[in-house]
């Protein structure tokens, strides 16, 4: 079973969580890049004028692998727009995918964008798990972190705290062992 991860990160929490997965599934991962860098200003422009920006190829056919981990932060209840547009792109060319993000946590929001995956790619996922970084937020709140979900961020060695998660998810969505 041939697999990519193919993530988008604007400050780096998915990006770890990509490396992560590429890990364990020993898989090669693939980082989508907007033509024009994103900011602060421009992502809550995307945001409030539900633009897409555009996005450079990721060098490879997603019709070339059996499987396709999609990772990426969501933005105001939606996919984040760089992997909206990515996802647009490339729908027709992948056959089975999954989808996982490292996000603030919102009630309500996995079937949100269970539908909005649906409606990009035309097709169900076959694993869609969003982790909470109030999660790792938690943790250190006897080390008195202060941080809002969507300033924290996540450091490599606190993926561990979504062990359970993140092996159910692998589980559910590929057949390649968990290391
Ligand atoms: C503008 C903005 C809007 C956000 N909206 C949401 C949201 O609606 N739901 C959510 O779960 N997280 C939300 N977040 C939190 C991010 O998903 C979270 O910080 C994520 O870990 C960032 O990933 P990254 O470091 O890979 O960019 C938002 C973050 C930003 C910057």
């Amino acid at each position: 079973m041939k697999n990519v991860i193919v993530y988008y990160s604007f400050t780096h929490n998915n990006e770890k969580l990509a490396r992560f997965l590429s890990e364990k599934l020993q898989c090669e991962k693939l980082g989508i890049e907007t033509v024009k860098p994103r900011n602060g200003f421009s992502v809550f422009l995307d945001i409030f004028f539900k633009r897409t920006p555009t996005v450079k190829d990721l060098g490879k056919s997603l019709a070339a692998y059996d499987h396709v981990t999609f990772v990426s932060p969501i933005w105001a209840g939606k996919i984040a727009t760089p992997m909206k547009s990515l996802l647009q792109k490339e729908r027709g060319m992948v056959s089975h995918y999954s989808f996982i993000s490292l996000c603030g946590g919102a009630p309500g929001q996995e079937e949100k964008i269970e539908r909005e995956l649906v409606s990009l790619l035309g097709k169900q996922p076959d694993a869609h798990v969003e982790l909470t970084v109030r999660d790792a937020i938690a943790v250190h709140e006897n080390g008195k972190i202060r941080a809002t979900a969507s300033q924290y961020r996540v450091e490599s060695d606190e993926l561990e705290l979504y062990e359970p998660q993140l092996r159910q998810f692998i589980l559910d969505h590929s057949v390649v062992e968990v290391e």
